[in-house]
């Protein structure tokens, strides 16, 4: 069994999740499947029959910080996953990587699964050190790293299997092996199976491939 997680990022509608919750609740598969839609999309995935993930939440579960969202109300709405640390999100709100173990730190005190995303710009392995540093030596226990180098995401460009085997083996040596670890970005339909083939991963995060409800459904039934 693989994990499947869809991002979204700002895409979709209130039909468009309507229309995604009733194909995809007809799809059969073994693995996880966890969605990440907008935030504001939340509501329509009653009756889902997979799992449910935020693409970003607040550095604490309460308070006044106008505009984010919390934790604590995400599982509430039936959030159990929550994506940290997205190359966008450090990108463009200039997440570092205080911010990123603050908001791993209070997602776990809010019983979400974090999903740690890390990821270079030119294949500089040192840079998923210095991203995983604050959280090595945690409890990783309830934690799920997955690896995007940036370079890949929405691109349509990925690296070779062996090389994708190469960087998660570096990583588990980093965090260990009690962490799942997925690789994302350009993942498709066309190139879900051999990706979910290689040897050190648990899983995939789609992005731009999984607003294709078709697409995504062959994904989720890939066969490894
Ligand atoms: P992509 O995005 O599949 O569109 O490359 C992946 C991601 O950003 O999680």
């Amino acid at each position: 069994m693989k994990i499947i997680a869809a991002n979204w990022k700002m895409n979709g509608s209130v039909r468009f999740a309507e229309e995604f919750v009733s194909k995809i609740n007809e799809v059969q598969t073994n693995h996880k499947v966890i969605v990440f839609p907008p935030a504001e999309l939340l509501g329509q995935f009653q009756g889902f029959r997979y799992c449910l993930g935020a693409q970003n939440s607040a550095i604490a579960s309460s308070g006044a910080i106008t505009g984010e969202s919390s934790p604590r109300i995400l599982y509430d709405v039936g959030c159990r996953y929550v994506l940290v640390g997205h190359s966008e999100r450090r990108t463009l709100f200039r997440e570092d990587d205080k911010v990123v173990f603050a908001k791993w730190q209070e997602a776990r005190n809010a019983g979400l699964i974090p999903i740690v995303c890390i990821g270079e710009r030119r294949r500089r392995w040192d840079t998923l050190q210095k991203q995983l540093s604050r959280l090595r030596g945690q409890d990783l226990s309830q934690t799920i790293f997955a690896y995007e180098p940036v370079w890949c995401i929405g691109t349509g460009v990925t690296p070779p299997p062996e090389e994708i085997d190469d960087v998660l083996y570096f990583i588990k040596g980093l965090v260990g092996k009690q962490s799942p670890l997925l690789y994302g970005g350009s993942v498709t339909a066309e190139n879900a199976k051999s990706i979910l083939s290689v040897n050190n991963i648990d899983g995939v995060l789609v992005g731009g491939a999984s607003l294709d409800i078709a697409g995504f459904s062959q994904i989720m039934q890939a066969s490894v």
